[in-house]
């Protein structure tokens, strides 16, 4: 059994997804002979409590130069991300010479605002692709991944930054040691390190078993990332929790001292433990849940294909790599997956091999039922597609539980 990556304590599994494929690895249909698979499983740190990975992908594999995930394919997270970038620079960015550092900054989603507003700033991301189209954003961005060295390099030649931010790419890297002591050597003294992520307890309350894949190692918790915090000469000062991606929370981070945790930090720990989210007895409940879920859709989708239905999903996400390989799902039981982005149509899912093809090919003939992958944009979804429904069509959610609406 391995250790904690943080802490290295004693580390129990608890719920296995089997052998998986790179969750935003798209094959070309001729190319399914090479996928690169591993065995997806979460754990709990029985010393910090930290719930992550047991199985470590190696980080070239999934972020490299044609990484297709494109943080702008939704208006609610381009809103929701301009109301970041102006929250900053309404308050942490009004000194002299202000600098805001963003890790993972992806097409620019958040650092447009930031560079339309005149004030110095740099992305730090290494996928090739995703940071051009940031570039012809005019977003600066160094195609890197963000650790120690970089962090010193930067501070070197760019000088302090008054804000480290980043968003769903906290909870994506596995050695959180040399992050934090690359935020230490970055930021200014009285600066802040803010990041959201996919939060536990709304995983757990929803049984969003489809936010564990390769990509996403940890799974934070307030209690888990005050630990880690602290172990790095940091304090958690701040929580947000946010309604996005079915459910994240924002942790502000400073040097320890420097800032009084507000009253959200407390009431969201005494939250956490009521609800015993870090308890063994928690999490194997969240597996129970899970394997009904998987149980429940696998025989909903078997009947439908029974009755001869038609069957489509809707949005190639990453997050739907675990729900197909987990369910044994296929081009036999959903004969396509709609989504808008270029990098992914025309290729197959991984491992599951269902085809990908742009939203025209689902508004020229709709199926009768839509497997709503991409649940966590259900409302922008659902508006968009109003036609789908008015033509008959229901939707297929298995977030809280397996539904059709
Ligand atoms: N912030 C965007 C993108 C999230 S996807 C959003 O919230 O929509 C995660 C991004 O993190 C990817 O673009 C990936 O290439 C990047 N990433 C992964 N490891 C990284 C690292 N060590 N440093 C900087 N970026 C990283
Ligand atoms: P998302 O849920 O944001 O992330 P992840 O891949 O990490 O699980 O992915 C949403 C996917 O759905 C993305 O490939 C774009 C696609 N999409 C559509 O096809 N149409 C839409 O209207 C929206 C909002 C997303
Ligand atoms: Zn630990």
């Amino acid at each position: 059994m391995s250790a904690c990556r943080i802490c290295g304590g004693n580390l129990t599994e608890y719920v296995d997804f089997g052998r998986q494929p790179l969750s935003d690895a798209f094959v070309k249909p001729d190319q399914t002979e090479n996928e690169f698979f591993f065995r997806l499983a979460v754990a709990m740190c029985e010393a910090c409590t930290m719930v992550q990975l047991v199985e470590e992908v190696p980080r070239d594999r999934m972020f490299h130069h044609d990484y297709p995930y494109q943080s702008s394919g939704s208006s609610v997270m381009r809103k929701h991300f301009e109301l970041v970038a102006h929250r900053f620079l309404d308050s942490e960015l009004t000194s002299d010479d202000p600098f805001i550092v963003e890790i993972g900054s992806n097409d620019g989603i958040m650092l447009k605002a930031v560079s339309d507003a005149g004030i110095k700033h740099l992305g730090v991301e290494p996928s090739g692709a995703v940071g051009e189209m940031a570039r012809s954003k005019g977003v600066r961005v160094r195609t890197a991944f963000f650790e120690e060295s970089t962090a010193t390099e930067i501070a070197e030649s760019e000088g302090h930054a008054d804000v480290i931010y980043a968003a769903n790419t906290i909870c994506h890297i596995p050695y959180l040691d040399s992050i934090f002591r690359g935020v230490d050597a970055l930021l200014k003294p009285g600066g802040v390190f803010v990041f959201e992520d996919p939060y536990f307890g709304d995983i757990v309350e929803k049984t969003s078993f489809d936010q564990i894949y390769d990509e996403h190692f940890y799974l934070f918790t307030a209690r888990s990332v005050r630990a880690m915090a602290q172990r790095f000469g940091f304090d958690l000062v701040d929580v947000e929790r946010l309604p996005v991606h079915g459910g994240e929370v924002r942790y502000s981070i400073s040097r320890q001292g420097e800032r009084t945790p507000t009253a959200a930090v407390a009431a969201l720990l005494a939250e956490e433990d009521e609800r015993r989210l870090a308890e063994p007895a928690t999490v194997e409940a969240f597996g129970a849940s899970v394997r009904k879920i998987r149980d429940d859709l696998v025989a909903l989708l078997t009947k439908l294909k029974e009755e001869g239905r038609t069957v489509a999903a809707y949005g190639a996400t990453a997050k739907s790599a675990t729900v197909a390989n987990y369910c044994g799902l296929g081009p036999e039981l959903v004969s396509y997956v709609s989504d808008t982005t270029p990098a992914k149509q025309h290729r197959l899912t991984p491992g599951s091999h269902i085809p990908v093809y742009p939203p025209e090919v689902f508004r020229e003939n709709y199926p009768e039922y839509a497997l709503l992958f991409a649940w966590n944009h259900a409302d922008e979804i659902m508006a968009n597609e109003q036609g789908f429904r008015d033509a008959g069509g229901k939707w297929i959610l298995y977030v809280p539980e397996v539904r059709v609406v």
